[in-house]
């Protein structure tokens, strides 16, 4: 069996070591610009459209990630790249769901209680007690109800907050108040104090976080984005923020990646950024995750994790 490994931040060595000991029967390999030589499994974060092309010998390639945006986009740009049998399977949770989860809660009791503002009040040694948030009202939406955003929903409602959840289908989660579909996003919206934001990125998704979604929002709510830039239409985020309608944005992903020097999100006071951490790849859970996954296709046997790529995650 051989695999070829792509990992875009050029720290490819310790995976593939790991790639290696974990699948001692299998030829694992570095993936090079020029490398056309016979592979049956690709496991790749951010790979070039080059290592997908020409390969009708790929059975599955397994993304490092969740979210599948990037290959799916390469697909979407030049339809046929990607080996047409190959499975695109994505990680589920491999440890990105408990960081979710920390991320979520740490954003939540912050706004609450109001520590971003304490935050600013101390730097300029102003000392003065802030009218706390009301729980009973301070409703909090996720938007995305999958492996990452229905583990975020359930433990936000050990918080004593009202938990909404949007995604496509109907999903019932215990103590979260959910929707489903389009038609239903206008209510999801409604009068929510916080919005946290799990969805992939697809066509649907892009842009859905927009001044029109901001509007239906209550006064001076807050925005958490732990999936993907392009959901945030950037100037209505920054006009929201402006008007009040938002007061404070934490964001962790973002259109370009590193965040250009220039952008003024770097200098919006209430907005806080991290570098696309919310929850990183683990590599240990990683590859044990997708080494089971090899040998059960190996035997034939059915996997979890197989993205629907007309659906786009
Ligand atoms: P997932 O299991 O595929 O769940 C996606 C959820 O979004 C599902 O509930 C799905 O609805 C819903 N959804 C999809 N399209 C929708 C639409 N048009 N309208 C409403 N709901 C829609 O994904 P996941 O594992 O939870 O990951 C979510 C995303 O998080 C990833 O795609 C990735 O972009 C991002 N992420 C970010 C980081 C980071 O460090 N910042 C780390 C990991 C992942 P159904 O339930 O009906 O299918
Ligand atoms: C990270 O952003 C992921 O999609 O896993």
């Amino acid at each position: 069996m051989k695999i070829i490994l792509y990992e875009h931040n050029d720290d490819a060595a310790p995976w593939l070591q790991d790639l290696s000991r974990a699948l001692p029967e299998a030829d694992v390999r570095v993936w090079e610009p020029g490398d056309t030589a016979p592979a049956d499994y690709a496991v790749v974060w951010r790979a070039p459209r080059e290592l997908f092309a020409n390969r009708p010998d790929l059975k599955a390639v397994f993304n490092l990630g969740a979210g599948v945006d990037a290959i799916l986009d390469i697909e979407r740009k030049e339809p046929g790249t990607l080996p047409p049998n190959a499975l695109l399977v994505r990680l589920e949770d491999s440890g990105m769901s408990q960081q979710m989860v920390e991320y979520a809660v740490y954003t939540v009791l912050r706004y609450l209680r109001r520590m971003d503002e304490y935050d600013a009040l101390q730097r300029e040694h102003r000392w003065e007690k802030l009218e706390p948030h009301a729980r009973s009202t301070f409703t909090v939406g996720v938007l995305g109800m999958g492996v990452l955003g229905a583990r975020v929903a359930q433990s936000l409602t050990t918080l004593g907050v009202p938990v909404r959840g949007f995604s496509r289908t109907k999903r019932e989660i215990e103590g979260v108040q959910t929707f489903a579909g389009a038609g239903q996003f206008d209510a999801f919206l409604d009068g929510a104090k916080m919005l946290i934001n799990l969805l992939p990125h697809t066509p649907d998704t892009e842009g859905i976080l927009n001044a029109r979604a901001f509007e239906r929002l209550a006064p001076g709510a807050y925005l958490v984005n732990l999936a993907r830039g392009p959901h945030v239409v950037d100037n209505d985020l920054l006009q929201a923020m402006k008007s009040g309608q938002i007061a404070a944005a934490a964001l962790d992903v973002f259109h370009q990646e590193p965040l250009p020097d220039n952008h003024p999100f770097w200098t919006t006071p209430r907005i806080e950024i991290t570098p696309h951490v919310a929850a990183i790849t683990l590599r240990e859970e990683s590859i044990e995750q997708i080494a089971l996954k090899i040998r059960a296709l190996t035997r034939g046997e059915p996997i979890s994790g197989i993205v629907d790529a007309k659906r786009g995650y």
